[in-house]
């Protein structure tokens, strides 16, 4: 019966290998992965259909939406458009758009980080340069982030002096808005830990290259296998149920004490696979296989 079950995996590079993880797992329970781009993806008004490329989206029982695609600030909506007229028509969205939207939102994650009592850095967003020069001299080292960023592009250190002050002012005329992070001292290393259904499906450690304080493996750092504590494990699941997401990546950065740096609702399973050998997809899987029945 499962077999005819169709999985929908929104990818949009037909090599990625979280992709490619997720397409194995949902064969290995029996189901019939079918890949799509949302860069293919097209709304027939008249007809009410929904496709991307020839695959009629409103035919599959459930979509994994592994990443949302290359997009601008005029076409995005429309992909989230479509996630949810699917949950509408009663198909599975893993993640739901509403739970993708807050997570790839890092101002929106850390008011719910807070409103949740979840630990996390001072965060100050703010249009004002007066602003974002009190809060930097309240933070004394800054980190300033897109507030949609993503691998470590474009988070940058700023320390409390005349140059950071300089460099404060030009990224608010750049960006219109400033998203200012108290840096937190660390031992030269973050941790990833991957959730799924409310538990803990892996973690790693991710050090930064020598010279860099940016983890991220896409920007050089390694992995290292992890054993989260009680605290960690509690941060991160709470982390994820703040923001709805059924899996997630969550960051956390060790200081003084435990704290939340971020969410990632569209995250990667290669690093933990790669230092862990923890298949997250097969977890993803195994939680659909309960959902689409
Ligand atoms: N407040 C902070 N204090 C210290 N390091 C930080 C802080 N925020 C981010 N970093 C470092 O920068 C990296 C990227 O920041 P993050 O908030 O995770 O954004 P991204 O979405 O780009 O991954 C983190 O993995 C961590 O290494
Ligand atoms: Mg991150």
């Amino acid at each position: 019966m499962a077999k005819n079950k169709k999985i929908g995996i929104a990818v949009t590079d037909p090599g990625d290998w979280t992709g490619v993880a997720l397409r194995n797992a949902i064969r290995r329970i029996g189901m019939q992965p079918i890949k799509f781009s949302f860069s293919n993806a097209t709304s027939d008004i008249p007809s009410g259909k929904l496709y991307a490329g020839n695959i009629d989206l409103s035919a599959l029982d459930a979509v994994i939406v592994r990443d949302m695609g290359p997009s601008t600030k005029k076409d995005i909506s429309f992909r989230f458009d479509i996630l949810c007229q699917l949950k509408e028509l009663g198909i599975e969205v893993i993640n739901s758009p509403e739970s993708i939207a807050r997570a790839a939102n890092k101002y929106v994650s850390s008011y719910l980080f807070r409103k949740n009592g979840i630990n996390t850095p001072g965060t100050v967003v703010t249009n004002n340069p007066d602003e974002a020069i009190k809060a930097l001299s309240t933070f004394g080292c800054a980190v300033v982030k897109p507030v949609f960023g993503y691998k470590g592009i474009g988070v940058e250190r700023i320390e409390n002096n005349e140059e950071g002050v300089k460099k404060l002012k030009e990224l608010l005329e750049k960006n219109n808005l400033l998203y200012l992070q108290e840096f937190i001292p660390n031992p030269g290393r973050d941790i990833r830990v991957f959730v799924v259904d409310n538990n803990v499906a892996g973690s790693i450690y991710r050090i930064a290259p020598p010279g860099s304080w940016i983890n991220n493996l896409s920007q050089g750092g390694s992995a290292k296998p992890c054993i989260l504590t009680g605290e960690q494990e509690d941060l991160a699941l709470r982390a994820a149920r703040a923001t709805g997401t059924v899996y997630a990546g969550v960051d956390i950065i060790e200081g003084d004490r435990d704290y939340v740096i971020e969410i990632n609702g569209t995250p990667s399973g290669k690093g933990i696979f790669e230092a862990s050998g923890v298949d997250v997809a097969m977890k993803i899987a195994g939680y659909l296989k309960d959902m689409v029945v």
